[in-house]
């Protein structure tokens, strides 16, 4: 089988779906790899090392002629770049990538319209075996790092304290909502720069884990029982308790210089946590970055890949993060694609067992149509099994 890598044509996209160092393991399971000259360049990797390290280089009309194509942005994750590249695709082409495909499952109906077999790594299921091929993790973990290095350079104090022989700086206080993956990444970071750093997450479960890195986590008497899921995401809880959340957190957030608003529900708009009343309280010169701006926000006022100044409050909507940090980013998710197209050729790529759950969850469109029940309902098509009449 040959897979290629395309240069990813997103707006910003400076990630790569592989790195040089991610072609031999390929070879040795009897891949070969080709990358479209100049697609690593922006993440900081040369036509020369892939081709050290044993991949062909090709021009992107060879690389779409490949078996598989390996992509950081496809469908409706790749903007509107998705569309000169859906017409380059051919029956049983495979494709893996990131998709965005509950957000916009229509895009993925084009896929499969056109014949392909897509794989979606926003749909890797969070569980032991399939960890090594999490991307949304990967990313958003490195997403998290960088969310703080944002906001503490857009405020205008520094985060440690500092005793000096002009005086003592007193620390910067950072609140973090949302202790999932990036939520924990940026707590870490905050506390390396030397902020005061608190924490609050709907999930009980997590409050271990944030004081185990140092920080404060923010109890709220709120009934948050049912908050997580089986598979340790955060339900959507009801209007009432959102409101009741916000009453509670507004003394915090009023209190903190940086806020990182991580808070997310998995396929779901995301959770007011800040209202306009609540930036309004904050001091001027404050910061917000709003890491779920490209899924409506988690603070009022924000807005993707913007920057907003309320009552003197600065809130970022940077939706892009990763792009940020291409050389990491890039490194990390070739691991996760190389690992995860290991585990699909084990399992007998291009037909894979339905028995595998890694691959039952991930496989959005096979033979013509959309496989995947929810990228279905999104679609506004039914059950594969339900009857026609
Ligand atoms: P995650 O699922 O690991 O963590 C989200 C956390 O939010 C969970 O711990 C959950 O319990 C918590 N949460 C949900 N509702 C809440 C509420 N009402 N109050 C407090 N906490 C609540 O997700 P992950 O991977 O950490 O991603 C977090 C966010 O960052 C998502 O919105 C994701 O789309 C976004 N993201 C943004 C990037 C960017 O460049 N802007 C890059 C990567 C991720």
């Amino acid at each position: 089988m040959k897979v290629a890598v395309a240069q990813e044509k997103f707006p910003g996209e400076r990630r790569v779906a592989l790195v040089p160092a991610a072609v031999a393991p390929l070879k040795k399971a009897g891949i070969d790899v080709a990358v479209e000259s100049g697609a690593g360049k922006a993440a900081g990797f040369s036509d020369d090392a892939y081709r050290a390290a044993g991949a062909e280089i090709v021009s992107r009309d060879e690389a779409f002629a490949a078996d598989c194509l390996l992509t950081v942005r496809t469908c409706g994750a790749n903007g509107d770049a998705w569309h000169a590249d859906r017409d380059r695709l051919r029956p049983g082409q495979i494709v893996i990538g990131m998709c965005d495909p509950l957000s916009e499952a229509a895009a993925c109906r084009e896929a499969a319209d056109r014949g392909v077999t897509l794989f979606s790594l926003e749909l890797v299921p969070r569980i032991t075996r399939a960890q090594s091929m999490d991307v949304l993790s990967s990313q958003a973990n490195i997403a998290g790092y960088r969310a703080v290095l944002v906001a503490a350079t857009a405020l205008p104090r520094i985060l440690p304290m500092m005793t000096t022989a002009a005086g003592t700086v007193t620390p910067a206080k950072a609140l973090i909502l949302g202790a999932g993956v990036a939520g924990l990444q940026a707590i870490a970071t905050a506390k390396r720069l030397g902020a005061q750093v608190s924490a609050y997450d709907v999930r009980p479960a997590v409050k271990e884990q944030v004081q185990s890195l140092g920080a404060k986590f923010v109890e709220l008497p709120l009934e948050t029982g049912t908050s997580e899921t089986a598979g340790g995401y955060a339900k959507a809880m009801g209007e009432e308790f959102y409101a009741k959340q916000r009453e509670l957190l507004g003394k915090v957030v009023a209190d903190s210089d940086i806020v990182i608003c991580t808070a997310l529900i998995p396929g779901q708009k995301a959770p007011i946590l800040v209202t306009r009343e609540m930036v309004a309280r904050m001091r001027p010169g404050s910061v917000i970055v709003d890491m779920a701006a490209e899924r409506g926000g988690n603070c009022e006022g924000s807005a993707p890949d913007e920057t907003v100044v309320l009552d003197g409050v600065t809130i970022l909507g940077p939706t892009n993060l990763p792009a940020e940090v291409p050389f990491h980013t890039s490194q990390l998710y070739a691991k996760n694609i190389s690992t995860f197209l290991q585990h699909l050729v084990k399992t007998g790529l291009p037909d894979v067992s339905l028995d595998d759950e890694i691959c039952r969850d991930t496989l959005v469109a096979r033979g013509g149509q959309l496989v995947h029940p929810k990228v279905r309902e999104r679609a506004g098509l039914p059950p594969l099994d339900a009857p026609t009449t």
